[in-house]
């Protein structure tokens, strides 16, 4: 029969415990950066991964590449358009709005599958994880400084070199509207020299033009236009600001070209990208979006957030396994042993800092012994026959040289479990 294969640009992740691996990496890259969140008093959020489709036609723009190509969607049984989500901002601010909380102040977090229909290459994938951070209803000034500092929290924690924190400022809504008129004005002698890509940003979202990877239309735009000739002196000098505070954490250089592929963004952006990640080298992105709340039908709320890419970041981010001690439990009766299961359900609640291993499968003590000290046990605790007699247990420690073993009692084998 054929094999069933996973979809293009979905990932299996498999943690085997080794951090060479990206999978294993991954999962542990999510308990630090939950841990950095919560250091700065963020609220987890969770929302559902399925949407009204309508909700990202209205925030992410109808002129974004997500939503004109990217998006998983379906009708489901009562013809309603549905859309698995492609980034984490939009749910957060409608569930915020739906709730009505839209009045007061929040710092929240999430952490999760995204999909975009995008074609797969190295650090690109249709399935992938977002760690994202939103504060709402706190207009410009210090949240900037919040997110730019959680930023170089994460540079520091997974230990990242050759990176580097891009920051522009968008300005108003008024600012980027005659910004965009001044830029379409300027390219349109140049139409003709345009690939059908920028052409189409040109006519539905032209400051994405300035994104382009073409080099033709890259030549064009040295001369073109910059929206730092359109914002407030306010504006740079909070750019400058953040450079200053932060520069002797992290690199951080002020790019006029950074707009950013979502339609929401207005005000201060930000980027971080890594020359050790090849094309695709953002592992994060964020922004300020002011508007959305009331695009969404809601109460007038300034907002600001960011996500990061996890397996991105996860692929560049140094990561140590924090040592668990690891102890293999080995029931080495004859018959199939009920009690000397149970005695290990006993240890495991009474020390859950441990890892206690049974061996399952069934075999010789003796290789039971050799997978204990291949998955570098400290301790194996034997229960065979004779001790399920006398009510004992052998502990062997396999990290001392002398390879020590002892016999206990039951009780002293618990009082020792607890000790570990
Ligand atoms: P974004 O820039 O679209 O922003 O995505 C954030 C990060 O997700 C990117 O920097 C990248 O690391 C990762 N990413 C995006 N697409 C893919 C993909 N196909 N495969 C692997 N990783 C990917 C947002 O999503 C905004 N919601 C961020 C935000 C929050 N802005 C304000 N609040």
């Amino acid at each position: 029969m054929d094999k069933i294969q996973s979809l293009t640009g979905m990932l299996d992740q498999y943690d085997d415990g080794d951090m060479s691996n990206v999978s294993s990496k991954l999962f542990e890259v999510e308990k630090i950066i939950k841990n950095i969140f919560t250091s700065y008093k963020f609220q987890e959020i969770r929302t559902p991964v399925l949407e009204d489709a309508n909700l990202y036609k209205r925030s992410v723009g109808d002129s974004s590449d997500i939503v004109n190509k990217e998006i998983y969607s379906f009708n489901d049984r009562n013809d309603k358009t549905i859309a698995m989500r492609p980034e984490g901002t939009a749910s957060v601010i409608r569930s915020i709005i739906e709730k009505k909380l839209d009045q007061t102040n929040h710092k929240l977090w999430y952490l999760g599958p995204m999909w975009r229909y995008e074609r797969p290459q190295k650090g690109r994938y249709r399935q992938f994880n977002q760690a994202g951070i939103e504060v709402l209803g706190i207009p410009e000034g210090l949240p900037e400084y919040e997110m730019i500092s959680v930023v170089c929290s994460v540079i520091y924690e997974f230990k990242l070199k050759n990176c580097c924190i891009k920051i522009n400022h968008l300005g108003t809504r008024e600012n980027k509207q005659s910004f965009c008129k001044t830029l379409v004005n300027f390219l349109e002698p140049f139409k003709k020299d345009l690939d059908e890509k920028d052409l189409e940003r040109l006519s539905k979202n032209p400051l994405r033009v300035l994104d382009s990877k073409n080099s033709k239309t890259q030549a064009i735009l040295q001369n073109a236009p910059s929206i730092k000739e359109f914002i407030d002196q306010s504006s740079i000098n909070l750019l400058e600001s953040i450079k200053n505070e932060f520069s002797d954490l992290c690199k951080i250089e002020i790019d006029h070209n950074l707009v950013r592929g979502l339609d929401y963004y207005s005000g201060f952006v930000f980027e971080a990208i890594s020359s050790e990640l090849g094309a695709q080298d953002s592992f994060l992105g964020g922004g300020r979006y002011d508007q959305l709340s009331s695009q969404l039908g809601g109460k007038n709320m300034p907002a600001i957030g960011m996500a990061i890419g996890l397996e991105r970041l996860a692929n560049i981010a140094k990561v140590e396994l924090v040592d668990r001690k690891l102890v293999t439990f080995v029931i080495a009766a004859s018959n199939l042993e009920p009690k000397a299961y149970k005695i290990a359900h006993h240890l495991r609640s009474i020390n859950r800092d441990i890892t206690l291993d049974i061996n399952l499968a069934e075999g010789s003590l003796k290789s039971k012994m050799r997978k204990a000290n291949k998955n570098n046990s400290h301790y194996v605790i034997i229960i065979g026959d004779e001790e399920l007699k006398s009510k004992t247990a052998v502990i062997k420690s396999l990290k001392d040289e002398l390879g020590e073993q002892q016999t206990v009692s039951i009780e002293d084998l618990y009082s020792f479990y607890e000790s570990l």
